[in-house]
């Protein structure tokens, strides 16, 4: 019993609509690049995206009145802005305008007949500097290395390690405190997903389990501390985070990118057990 609750998996109707959500979740980030400019603000990318989501996809924004945890006050927009060294959870405001240089994370949450699609990237804003365009690499190439270990049979402790000597060889540090999580009809399930960890550590994966991926990846020290709103964490140090996510399908013989976006077809030729059925449906 303990096994099943915590390795829950999901059937082949179930597996259609997180199909299904996973591909609109990733048109919401490939829609609101040409909106991310100098001038704009957060606010302005919050209400662009969920008009998108509701109007458009008839979706339901997930974040929108979220609490994470009973007696938290309510996530109170659609999406996360996460701007230069806040790691993740950034509220959108009118009071942020975007800077040429500035790097931010954009993170959609959506759910369509009761399942949740959830991906993020990062937006660079005219040109960054030489580090922050190196730390939004590194993280994107965290999340592909972490994904490239997905597969029956492999240890969940597997995409962890990747992710850590890969962030650790560049000497950049891996945030802790938030983790990838199951997700399905919960936005946050069981298993947990650490960013860090050792090879053959932990559960084994499964065909039909769906989780997420969403390495926080620090230029300075690993640790952070949340703002008096509840929600914005930030790098105690001040320095650079940056992040980047995934929802992913345990198959058969692989994993299945279910929020890919169609700039990322070249890195899905090179790595070997992945594939993606909602390009291929869609196309
Ligand atoms: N999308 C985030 C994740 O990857 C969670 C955001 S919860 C919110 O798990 F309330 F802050 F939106
Ligand atoms: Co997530
Ligand atoms: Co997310």
């Amino acid at each position: 019993m303990r096994h099943q609750r915590t390795t829950p998996t999901l059937d082949a109707g179930e597996i259609d609509k997180m199909r299904s959500v996973g591909r609109l979740a990733a048109s919401v980030l490939e829609m609101i690049g040409e909106h991310v400019q100098p001038g704009a603000t957060t606010e302005d990318l919050d209400r662009i995206c969920h008009e998108y989501i509701v109007g458009e996809l008839g979706c339901v924004p997930a974040p929108l009145n979220y609490s994470a945890s009973a007696g938290q006050t309510p996530f109170p927009k659609s999406i996360c802005t996460s701007v230069n060294h806040v790691v993740c959870h950034g509220i959108p405001t009118t009071k942020k305008v975007l800077r040429n240089g500035d790097a931010m994370n954009i993170d959609v949450t959506i759910i369509k007949d009761g399942y949740h699609g959830d991906t993020s990237k990062m937006f660079l804003i005219g040109k960054p500097n030489v580090l922050a365009r190196r730390l939004s690499a590194v993280t994107q190439e965290c999340l592909y290395r972490g994904i490239a270990e997905v597969r029956p049979g492999a240890h969940i402790g597997n995409i962890g390690h990747a992710i850590q000597r890969h962030a650790e060889s560049h000497r950049f540090s891996v945030v802790r405190e938030f983790c990838g999580h199951g997700i399905g009809a919960k936005f946050h399930d069981e298993p947990q997903i650490l960013h860090y960890g050792k090879r053959n550590d932990g559960i084994v994966l499964k065909p039909g389990m769906a989780f997420t991926i969403e390495p926080m990846i620090n230029a300075g020290k690993r640790h952070v501390k949340i703002l008096p709103d509840e929600w914005t964490v930030v790098t105690k140090d001040h320095k650079l985070s940056a992040q980047w996510e995934h929802t992913l399908l345990v198959t058969e013989d692989g994993v299945e990118v279910l929020t890919l976006r169609e700039e990322e077809l070249g890195w899905l030729e090179q790595a070997p057990t992945a594939t993606n059925a909602s390009l291929a449906v869609s196309a």
